[in-house]
């Protein structure tokens, strides 16, 4: 096995390129994965900026990992080599902070991050935390399992624990890699589905991926037409722009939720009205643990649920991050190794 493999690393803010790194042996309770797949995450823009807080360049970008384990770290029992797995944006909790000794491990103050605690998926090799990594069924290949490791244990874990019923009208706001996954989650789960989009181009795109409704916001106002079909339930807000976020929740219904799970820039502006007047609400939800992708996958598989990808070299990392960060990926960019399915 050679002892030097190729990764992508942003070497300053803004710059992805390819480097050839030293292979290295997994500590204690780690295991090293030979990547076959990685998928472009939006959040990689707060490694590839430079900008997520405590980050230190140079860092290798990515949290969407599918792979085989070829080394075992000390103290591992659970997985075996040659096993296929996976690793998200959890990539294990500390379990002596507040939240995680009260058993909330997604929240821990001092997790393990994939590409950008630790170096991530745009490789050919990532060391992972055993306790942070998913078995990936055979029924999926690993290009297609790659994104369900972010974008969708991230919709599905929000729409799951959302408190919803079979049937209630729920909106899916931003058509992308996290927004068409969650279409296609709640349309599973049995809700009324409503797809949230700027423009006509996606909506034939978000009828086949299961919307009931396809609502342009460029030409009518979301809310109004969710208030028209008696107001949603939930709204699942995945379209990086807080501008676009807050006008939603005037488009709830009583007791209804605006579930937040992208993370704009720029600042969400609520009225108080809706919120206090029909007891509405709004909050964030992060990602979710090993278990709750192994969940996600079992879900996908049982309902066949696929994302749709566009798979490139590693090589051209760069690339397919400027093709999602153009809005033009349909609907997840997706590195392949060489060790991948190219
Ligand atoms: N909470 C979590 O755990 C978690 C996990 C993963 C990602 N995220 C965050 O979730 C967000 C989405 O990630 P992603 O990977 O899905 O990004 P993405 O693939 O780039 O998709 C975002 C989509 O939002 C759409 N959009 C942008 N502005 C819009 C607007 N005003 N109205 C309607 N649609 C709009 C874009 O479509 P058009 O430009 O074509 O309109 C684009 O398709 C990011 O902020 C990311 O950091 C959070
Ligand atoms: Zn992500
Ligand atoms: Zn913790």
């Amino acid at each position: 096995m050679a002892d030097t493999y190729k990764a992508v690393e942003v070497s300053a803010p803004g710059v992805l390129r390819v480097v050839e790194r030293s292979v290295s042996e997994p500590g204690p309770g780690q295991v090293r994965i030979r990547v076959e797949a990685c998928g472009v995450c939006h959040s990689d823009v707060a490694t590839v900026t430079g900008t997520y807080p405590g980050l230190t360049l140079p860092r290798v970008p990515g949290h969407e990992v599918v792979g085989r384990i070829e080394a075992l770290g000390a103290g591992v029992s659970r997985w075996k080599i040659g096993k296929r797995v996976g690793v998200g944006f959890f990539g294990g909790e500390d379990g002596v902070c507040e939240p995680c000794r009260r058993g909330d491990m997604v929240n821990c103050q001092n997790p393990v991050i994939p590409g950008i605690t630790v170096d991530g998926g745009y490789a050919e090799v990532i060391i992972a935390e055993a306790r942070g990594i998913a078995a990936i069924p055979d029924e999926l290949r690993s290009v297609e399992a790659a994104p369900l490791l972010c974008a969708g244990i991230t919709t599905y874990n929000a729409l799951r624990n959302a408190g919803l019923r079979g049937g209630d009208l729920v909106g899916v706001q931003g058509i992308g890699g996290l927004g068409h996954l969650g279409i296609q989650f709640a349309r599973h789960m049995g809700f009324r589905t409503v797809a949230i989009g700027r423009g006509r181009e996606k909506e034939q795109l978000a009828r086949d991926l299961g919307a009931h409704v396809y609502i342009d916001t460029a030409v009518d106002d979301a809310a109004v037409v969710l208030q028209r079909m008696g107001g949603a339930r939930a709204i699942l807000a995945t379209a990086p722009s807080g501008n676009a976020m807050g006008p939603l929740v005037s488009g709830l219904a009583a007791r209804g939720k605006l579930i937040v799970v992208a993370v704009p820039e720029d600042q969400i502006q609520l009225s108080a009205f809706p919120l206090v007047f029909g007891g509405r609400s709004i909050y964030g939800t992060l990602t979710g643990t090993a278990i709750d992708t192994e969940d996600t996958l079992a879900f996908s598989v049982l309902e066949n649920i696929r994302p749709m990808i566009e798979t490139v070299p590693l090589e051209q990392a760069a690339d397919a991050y400027a093709r999602m960060m153009q809005g033009k990926a349909r609907f997840r960019m997706v590195l392949v190794t060489q060790d991948g399915d190219r």
